[in-house]
């Protein structure tokens, strides 16, 4: 029995695992995958070979097209049916446990459940009132975006596919984050892929992790409509409240995914570029005058909302976005906790009452 050790709250400072997937630069301000700095990648390549790289190590074979298969839940929240749908796929494709697969198999398995998640959200964004695309439209877009697109609108407009692809890939993998955590657990117990990428679909939806870039659009509505950003700053400020889409929990720069969104939203000409820079040079200035000894710098969830904007994503769909990109990460991690074969089974300090009969227990008569 290994020495026991106590970890702080919330596992801050821990290092759970050695990967070569990626961890973020959090002095320098990069984010590079497999050692290739988001920068080179974003604008340049498609996603699938993002996935490619993060997954194999390699841009080829990359991530191939969807199956054709419907939406199989309509619950009115694009997220749960996500969720729902993927941890379905088990049953309905006959997806064995990843402690009978072998890595090969186990990659194959985690393209075809991976790339349905995003044909999964573009149903769930056409909505379940209008006929779903035919396929044979769908097989007309060269890259994942592309198809994406065309199953949730009929037709892959290209700003919005440059758009999605800089998202996607900005945000497809950002080292031991909550939801990345929960897939390698249920990788260890040796659960179906379709079974570790539900679980982490789970675990983004919550506010502290899959964030919502939503609350920066109505932050950018307001400036919009008042014209003084920096009076609007100024009031938030005063209340006591917090400016969305800036300060990061490990960034202790500028967070490069939001240098690499503000590239692509001036290169878009998103209609919003002018006010959100306006926000931003008025959110900092302030920032840094009230808290000299802290570096509040702008982060992914800002520049995000003005992409995904630019896109046409409504905001009940930043969250699904958000997990079509981080599917990425998710399987290379499962991939890699499956060939450490390792199962995470910490401990807990059992802190409750000593021992006692049943009969002291409240409600026992
Ligand atoms: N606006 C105003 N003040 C801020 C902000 C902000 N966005 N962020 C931090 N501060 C202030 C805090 O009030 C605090 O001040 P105090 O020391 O006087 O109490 C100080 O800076 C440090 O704040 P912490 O909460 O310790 O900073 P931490 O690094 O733990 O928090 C967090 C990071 C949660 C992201 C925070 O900056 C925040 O709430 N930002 C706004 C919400 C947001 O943008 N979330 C998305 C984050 S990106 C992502 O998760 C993918």
């Amino acid at each position: 029995m290994p020495e026991l050790i106590a970890a702080p709250p919330g596992l801050e400072g821990v290092i759970a695992f050695d990967t070569e997937i990626a961890e973020p630069d959090v002095d320098g301000s990069a984010l590079r995958y497999r050692g290739v700095d988001i920068e080179e990648l974003v604008g340049v390549v498609p996603y699938e070979k993002v996935w490619g790289l993060l997954v194999d190590g390699s841009f080829e074979p990359g991530l191939p097209p969807a199956e054709p298969h419907p939406l199989t839940v309509r619950s009115g929240d694009p997220r749960v049916d996500l969720q729902a749908a993927l941890a379905l796929l088990a049953p309905e494709w006959g997806l064995r446990p990843l402690l009978d697969l072998d890595v090969v198999e186990a990659r194959e398995q985690l393209a075809r459940v991976a790339v349905m998640a995003l044909s999964f959200v573009a149903q769930s964004a056409r909505g379940p009132g209008r006929p779903p695309v035919p396929q044979a439209e769908v097989d007309r877009g060269r890259t994942i975006a592309e198809r994406f697109l065309i199953r949730w609108r009929g037709q892959a407009d290209p700003r919005a596919v440059r758009a999605i692809d800089a998202y996607w890939i900005a945000a497809a993998e950002h080292g031991m984050n909550a939801s990345t955590f929960t897939a390698r657990i249920v990788a260890s117990t040796g659960a179906d892929v379709a079974a570790a990428l539900s679980a982490a679909v789970g675990a983004l939806s919550g506010p502290l992790h899959g964030g919502a870039p939503s609350r920066v659009l109505r932050m950018l509505d307001e400036v919009e409509r008042e014209g003084d950003a920096t009076a609007y700053v100024r009031r938030v400020l005063d209340r006591g409240e917090r400016l969305m889409g800036f300060g990061h929990r490990v960034y202790r720069a500028e967070d490069p995914r939001a240098r690499v969104l503000r590239r692509t939203a001036r290169e878009l000409g998103s209609p919003r570029v002018e006010v959100a820079e306006r926000l931003e040079r008025a959110a900092l200035e302030e920032l840094a005058a009230r808290k000299p000894d802290r570096v509040l710098a702008t982060n992914v969830e800002f520049w995000s909302a003005v992409v995904l904007d630019t896109a046409g994503v409504p905001a009940e769909l930043f969250t699904p976005m958000f997990a079509c990109a981080r599917v990425a990460g998710w399987s290379a991690h499962i991939l890699e906790q499956k060939r450490s074969g390792r199962l995470i089974r910490p401990t807990a300090r059992y802190v409750g009452p000593q021992r006692r009969s049943a009969a002291e227990v409240p409600g026992w008569n």
